[in-house]
């Protein structure tokens, strides 16, 4: 997503970026948001992290065609940061000298209060993207309760001016979030998210992947292909806590271009590249004392991007050299 600047520097222009993918399953995910959104409720993007959530956060604000404040959180996060706070003071003082030998000064002390975000986008009918909303604490966003259902933000008592705000009618929301097992992610109150429509996506499709990976390399969509079978098939074995994404993906793509290896099980930089992204030495499983990752990778790799009769170097060290070992592979 392309970010176009904005007089005010908390609020974003959104505009697609070149080499977003769009395949009819962008497709079918944007069109579902846009409507849902377009029936007044929030949408939610809730999905195992790299599943495009963010992503399509953006492509699917960037339709509104409206500015976009965007929102990230952590554990401190509180209500006050979304909504905003008494940022010091303001003090005037006035000083009457009409009479030249009398002097009468006037000081006044008054808090200056700062809209954050939330508020902007609910004063200014804005889109916002809460990204990975569940990374705050539950009770930090109390105040979207009534923004979603009343359209009202209450606003803390003693800010310069009334209460309540009415939200403009223009404001929408789109969230996102990581599955509740996640490190570092809070459960989410069930009244929050009986406000909101949620979209549960998962890893993206194989034209889809395939897609990105070209976009994101230069690659050939051929390429793309052997690389996206490979991580795909990869992700399947369950190997992993958690299973490579479409990063992964764009991550060996990219670094193959850069490279100039080939999409060959005998370039070794391929080889090397696609162990050190899916995370090969993380896998703990042994059979017979022998990596079960490493085994399954070089059978995955000969299935997609071999000869029937390749052989694969068993071990490989940190340097990337090999030990000489050969494990004889026969595919189909
Ligand atoms: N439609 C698309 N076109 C091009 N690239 C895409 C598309 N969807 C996702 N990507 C790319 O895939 C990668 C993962 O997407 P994204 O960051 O949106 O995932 P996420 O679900 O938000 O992950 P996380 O939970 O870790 O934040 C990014 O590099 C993003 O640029
Ligand atoms: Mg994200």
């Amino acid at each position: 997503m392309t970010i176009v600047s904005h007089e005010d520097p908390s609020v974003l222009m959104l505009k697609q970026k070149a080499d977003f993918v769009q395949t009819a399953w962008v497709q079918n995910l944007t069109e579902r948001a846009l409507c849902y959104l377009q029936a007044g409720y929030p949408v939610h993007f809730s999905g195992p992290a790299g599943t495009g959530k963010t992503t399509l956060a953006m492509h699917v604000a960037a339709q509104l065609n409206r500015p976009v404040v965007m929102i990230h959180v952590d554990d401190e996060f509180c209500s006050s940061d979304l909504v905003g706070d008494h940022l010091g003071y303001r003090s005037t003082r006035v000083v009457d000298n009409f009479i030249h030998s009398v002097v009468k000064t006037e000081e006044n002390v008054s808090k200056t209060w700062v809209d954050h975000r939330l508020t902007t986008a609910c004063k200014f009918g804005l889109t916002m993207i809460y990204d990975e909303f569940n990374r705050s604490r539950a009770e930090a966003n109390n105040v979207l309760l009534s923004i979603l259902e009343e359209r009202l933000l209450d606003l803390p008592a003693n800010r310069v001016s009334e209460g309540y705000m009415n939200v403009h009618p223009t404001f929408s929301a789109i969230f996102t979030s990581n599955p509740e097992e996640y490190a570092g992610v809070h459960k989410t109150q069930d009244a929050l998210l009986d406000r909101m429509i949620t979209i549960n996506v998962g890893d993206y499709d194989r034209e889809t992947e395939i897609g990105i990976a070209a976009a994101k390399s230069g690659l050939s969509l051929d390429d793309a292909g052997r690389i996206v079978d490979i991580v795909r098939d990869f992700r399947e074995l369950g190997v992993h806590q958690h299973p490579p994404t479409v990063r992964a993906c764009i991550m060996i793509a990219k670094v193959t271009a850069l490279r100039g290896a080939r999409v060959d099980v005998d370039d070794p930089d391929f080889r090397e590249t696609c162990r050190d992204v899916l995370r090969i030495d993380t896998i703990k499983i042994t059979r017979d004392g022998r990596s079960v990752g490493a085994d399954r990778l070089n059978e995955i790799l000969a299935r997609n991007c071999g000869t029937s009769d390749w052989t694969a170097p068993l071990v490989c060290n940190g340097n990337g050299t090999t030990n000489g070992a050969g494990a004889h592979y026969h595919g189909n």
